[in-house]
């Protein structure tokens, strides 16, 4: 028993140690150094500035970038112009009237840039570009993570000395969320040739680094947790309002009921390209609920079942994917129909793990409705001190896509009939309902 109060005193230094960063900067526990890098590499030098090549690599281990994709935004120094892109547009050329003969592909002081979709001529393509903008998580797919665009700026320094970097870069994907920082001039990129046998050097480059904030990006939360076991029949839902409450006097059709006759002309309707849930009306209010189901007690084995259910009607998630934290997932031993990565953020510390659909199977989570989830199967192996007891089977942390899902209180959590040691039990109930306070506390505060 010690030792298990023990543990949760570290994970609450952890928990505290971590948690005490995000209130001034987007920190997330468990993906420390996540992160979406910008780089900047002048290939050339032209008559009136550079050409240069962009890539952005999401170095976030489960976060990633659905379409309809990012959109990079930035200030130029000076009067800078795009000549021209290959692998990526401008989404508004501005104006380029004093221009009389060739006209620029841009002429913004703060241009948006796109990705240009799949199926582009190869005449506008570049290595590595046209993905609709969408990105890979690091862990999921690293060779997805990232994605480039070249450009020809003119009116720009056409030297290392009188190059000045843009300033104020935006990220949206699509909506807020990320902050970025300043550029950074640094060690010029070296490209080694495919067969390995010369390196080319970039003649200046820089990095820009933008992270990510759940607050930022939404005021409330859009995924939450429900439980149970099959040694209690209680199902232990969603807490009620857990992303919002049903309220029909102020904010009627704030959501809709499934099956209502009035669905059908809300999501077929004009506002379909909104990124404004529609939500089922639930309790809780959010767009997607985990389930954590305790199935079945083998001799060595446990067996859990985790249903993803979106209820937004606008909203199909493309290579979604779920962290859980739970103290066993060291023992994890088999998963049915997701696939599985074990995360580390703090070295030895094995237990969190990212699940995600199997492509061409279950990656696509389908908006809401009859298809509108996806499940699996994990299996544990058991240890020497294996109970049901104090709410164990249920996991500490579930992310969505990267966003936090609120979890019921421990207190509600499903008890086993031979939970006897009623006084540890009340213990270990303060110090998890301290835990999830003070989550609560320095999340939403
Ligand atoms: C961004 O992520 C990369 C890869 O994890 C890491 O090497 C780099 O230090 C991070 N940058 C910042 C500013 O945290
Ligand atoms: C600029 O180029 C010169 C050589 O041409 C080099 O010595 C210098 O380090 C470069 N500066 C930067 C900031 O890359
Ligand atoms: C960058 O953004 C900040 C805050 O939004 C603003 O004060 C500043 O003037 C901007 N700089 C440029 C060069 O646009
Ligand atoms: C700049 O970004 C590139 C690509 O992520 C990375 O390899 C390089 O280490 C970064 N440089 C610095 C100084 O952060
Ligand atoms: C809101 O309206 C729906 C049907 O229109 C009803 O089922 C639900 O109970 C109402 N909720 C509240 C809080 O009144
Ligand atoms: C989701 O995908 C299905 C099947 O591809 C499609 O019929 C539906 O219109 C999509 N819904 C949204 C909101 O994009
Ligand atoms: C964590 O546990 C998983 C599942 O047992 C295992 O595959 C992985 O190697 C472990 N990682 C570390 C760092 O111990
Ligand atoms: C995992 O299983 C091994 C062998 O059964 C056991 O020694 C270890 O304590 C277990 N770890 C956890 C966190 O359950
Ligand atoms: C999970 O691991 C802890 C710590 O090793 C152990 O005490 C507990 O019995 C395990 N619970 C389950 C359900 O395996
Ligand atoms: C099931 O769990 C609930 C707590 O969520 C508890 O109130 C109830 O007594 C439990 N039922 C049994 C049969 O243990
Ligand atoms: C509860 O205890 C009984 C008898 O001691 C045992 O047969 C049963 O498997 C236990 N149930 C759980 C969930 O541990």
């Amino acid at each position: 028993m010690m030792s298990i109060i023990f543990k949760f005193i570290i994970s609450l230094l952890f928990f505290l140690s971590c948690n005490s960063f995000t209130s001034t900067e987007a920190y997330d526990a468990l993906d420390p150094n996540g992160n979406i890098t910008i780089k900047w590499d002048i290939i050339s030098w032209t008559p009136d500035g550079y050409v240069a090549v962009v890539t952005i690599y999401n170095f976030q281990a489960y976060r990633h970038i659905q379409t309809p994709g990012w959109t990079l935004g930035w200030t130029w120094a000076k009067k800078e112009i795009i000549w021209s892109m290959t692998g990526g547009q401008a989404t508004d050329q501005g104006d380029c009237s004093r221009f009389k003969t060739n006209i620029p592909h841009c002429c913004k002081k703060t241009p948006k840039i796109v990705d240009l979709l799949p199926g582009t001529p190869y005449n506008q393509q570049i290595a590595n570009c046209c993905k609709g903008g969408v990105l890979s998580s690091w862990v999921q797919d690293p060779a997805n993570a990232a994605g480039s665009f070249q450009l020809s700026v003119g009116s720009a320094g056409t030297s290392n000395k009188t190059v000045r970097v843009p300033k104020n870069f935006t990220l949206k994907a699509p909506g807020p969320g990320y902050t970025c920082g300043p550029a950074k001039v640094v060690r010029p990129t070296k490209f080694i040739t495919a067969d390995k046998r010369r390196a080319t050097q970039a003649l200046m480059t820089w990095n820009v680094t933008c992270t990510y904030s759940q607050f930022l990006a939404q005021k409330a939360p859009t995924c939450c947790v429900s439980l149970s076991a099959f040694y209690n029949d209680t199902i232990v839902q969603c807490p009620k309002c857990a992303c919002g409450c049903q309220n029909n006097i102020t904010q009627p059709g704030s959501c809709v009921e499934a099956g209502s006759p009035y669905l059908a002309s809300v999501v077929s309707g004009s506002s379909k390209n909104s990124y404004t849930p529609l939500v089922q009306c639930t309790s809780h209010m959010c767009p997607i609920r985990v389930h954590w189901h305790v199935k079945l007690n083998y001799k060595e084995y446990w067996r859990v079942k985790i249903t993803v259910t979106n209820f937004d009607y606008r909203m199909n998630y493309s290579d979604w994917n779920i962290v859980v934290q739970h103290p066993n997932f060291s023992n994890l031993t088999q998963t049915f129909s997701f696939d599985y990565k074990s995360l580390t953020p703090y070295g030895d510390i094995n237990d969190t793990a990212m699940l995600w659909g199997i492509k061409f199977y279950n990656d696509f989570l389908m908006q809401a409705g009859p298809l509108g989830n996806v499940q699996s199967e994990v299996l544990f192996r058991k240890d020497a001190t294996f109970t049901f007891d104090k709410g164990w089977a249920f996991p500490r942390r579930v992310y969505f896509n990267g966003d936090n899902c609120v979890m019921p209180p421990p207190d509600a959590y499903p008890w086993s009939p031979n939970a006897s040691s009623q006084q540890h039990i009340s213990l270990l109930t303060i110090v998890m309902t301290l835990l999830s306070t003070l989550t609560f506390m320095f999340a939403y505060a």
